[in-house]
C-alpha cells in the first residue's frame, strides 16, 4: 500500500522519524547511560572480553557497516572495520575467538552474507545479527542480535532499514563503549542524542523541496562525485551507491583526503562533486578541498551543518542539523536519499524496481 505517496521510496524516506522510534522503543537506560540489548546473548563480561569487531553486509548494508565501525571505535575506542561480505566469504577469512562479527542485513536472506555467518560460525567464532526481517536465514544463524524494527521495506533502494542500521550500531558502540572507558555521562550525552534524531529527520525531511532543486541541478551531469572524510566517507559512499542505482549515472566516492592523490585530474566544468562538509575538527581540511575543486572550475554541492563558513567560496549547500559528532553520519546521509530520488524523478526512471537489480541477491 503507497498510502497516497507516488513510490515505495518516497513513503519508506517519510517513515524515517517513525521507524528510528522503533528501534530506540526500551532499548535506552538513563540511569546507566546505556542500550539495553538484551538479544545480543552477551554478558557484560563477554562483551568486555572482544578486542576487534568485523561487520559484514553487502552493498549498502556494507557501507552503513563502515559508519558503524567508525562508531564503535570513537566510543568503544576497540578496532573495528567493515568488509564486503562477497568478499570476505571467498578469501578464507582469519577467524578470531576475541573478534566480535557482525552480520548487517535489510532482508536477511543475503546468500553472501548468510554464507560469511556461517563461516565464522564453522570456525567457532560470535557473530550476532543486525537484521530487519524477524526470523530470517540470517537473523536465525546468528548467536543473538538486534532486530531493526524498520517495518517492511519494498523499494530496491534502501532507506529507512539503513537508517536504522545506523541507529543499531549507535546502540551496540554505546554497549560496548559502557563495559570500557565510555563515562556514564559521555553514553548519556549519546543517548540523549539518539533520542533527539527522530525529530531532527522530520526537520530534514522538510527540505525536500529544496533538495529536489538541487537534484534537477545534479542530475544533468553525466558523471558526479562524492566525496567525505573519515566520519564522512561511508556517507559519501552511500550517497554515491544511491545515486548510480536509481538515476543511472556514474557516481563515485572518494576520500576527500585522496582527492589531490588523483581524482582531482578529473575535475573540470563538466564533473560535479557532492561534499560531505561536517562542522567538527575536519571542517578546516574539508573546506580546503572544496576550495581545491572550484579553483578547477568544478561545481559543488556541499551536505553540511550551520555555521560552516564557506567564506568567498560559491557552493550551494543542503544544511542538516547538528548531533553528537559520533551520530553526524546517520544524519548526513538522509538528504541523499532524498538527492537520488529526485534524480531518478528528474530523469523519469523507474524508482522502486530499478534494472538489473533485486531487492535481495539469494542466489549465486
Ligand atoms: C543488494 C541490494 O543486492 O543487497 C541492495 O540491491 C542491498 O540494495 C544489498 O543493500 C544488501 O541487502 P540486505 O537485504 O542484505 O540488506
Amino acid at each position: 500500500d503507497l498510502g497516497g505517496y507516488p513510490h515505495y521510496m518516497a513513503k519508506e524516506i517519510q517513515e524515517q522519524p517513525e521507524s528510528v522510534e522503533r528501534i530506540i522503543r526500551g532499548r535506552l537506560d538513563d540511569r546507566f547511560g546505556v542500550a539495553r540489548l538484551d538479544g545480543l546473548n552477551l554478558t557484560p563480561r563477554e562483551l568486555r572480553g572482544f578486542s576487534r569487531v568485523k561487520i559484514l553486509g553487502c552493498g549498502s548494508a556494507y557501507y552503513v557497516g563502515q559508519i558503524g565501525a567508525t562508531m564503535i571505535e570513537e566510543l568503544a575506542r576497540i578496532p573495528a572495520d567493515a568488509e564486503a561480505a562477497s568478499e570476505f566469504r571467498y578469501r578464507n577469512p582469519i577467524i578470531e575467538a576475541d573478534t566480535l562479527y557482525i552480520a548487517v542485513s535489510q532482508s536477511g536472506e543475503t546468500i553472501d552474507t548468510a554464507f560469511a555467518v556461517e563461516e565464522i560460525k564453522r570456525k567457532g567464532g560470535r557473530v550476532v545479527g543486525l537484521v530487519n526481517v524477524v526470523g530470517s536465514t540470517i537473523a536465525r544463524a546468528c548467536d543473538g542480535g538486534v532486530y531493526l524494527h524498520a517495518g517492511p521495506e519494498i523499494a530496491v533502494a534502501s532507506t529507512k532499514a539503513l537508517t536504522n542500521m545506523a541507529v543499531g550500531f549507535a546502540l551496540i558502540a554505546l554497549s560496548l563503549g559502557r563495559v570500557r572507558d565510555l563515562s556514564n555521562a559521555d553514553g548519556q550525552r549519546i543517548i540523549d542524542a539518539i533520542r533527539a534524531l527522530p525529530g531532527q529527520i522530520k526537520s530534514i525531511l522538510d527540505f525536500e523541496p529544496e533538495i529536489a532543486e538541487h537534484a534537477k541541478t545534479v542530475a544533468a551531469a553525466k558523471s558526479l562525485f562524492f566525496v567525505g572524510r573519515v566520519r564522512g566517507y561511508p556517507v559519501a559512499r552511500e550517497g554515491a551507491q544511491k545515486f548510480k542505482e536509481i538515476s543511472y549515472r556514474h557516481a563515485e566516492a572518494y576520500q576527500t583526503s585522496e582527492l589531490k592523490h588523483g581524482p582531482l585530474a578529473l575535475i573540470d566544468e563538466s564533473l560535479p562533486t557532492v561534499a560531505v562538509v561536517p562542522s567538527d575538527e575536519l571542517t578546516g581540511r574539508n573546506l580546503a578541498a572544496v576550495q581545491q575543486i572550484k579553483a578547477r572550475g568544478g561545481a559543488v554541492l556541499a551536505v553540511t551543518h550551520a555555521g560552516v563558513d564557506f567564506g568567498e567560496l560559491d557552493v550551494p549547500r543542503i544544511v542538516v542539523p547538528k548531533t553528537e559528532p559520533e551520530l553526524d553520519p546517520i544524519l548526513l546521509t538522509i538528504p541523499l536519499q532524498l538527492l537520488a530520488y529526485h534524480a531518478a524523478l528528474t530523469l523519469g526512471y523507474d524508482i522502486d524496481k530499478p534494472r538489473n537489480l533485486a531487492k535481495s541477491v539469494t542466489v549465486e
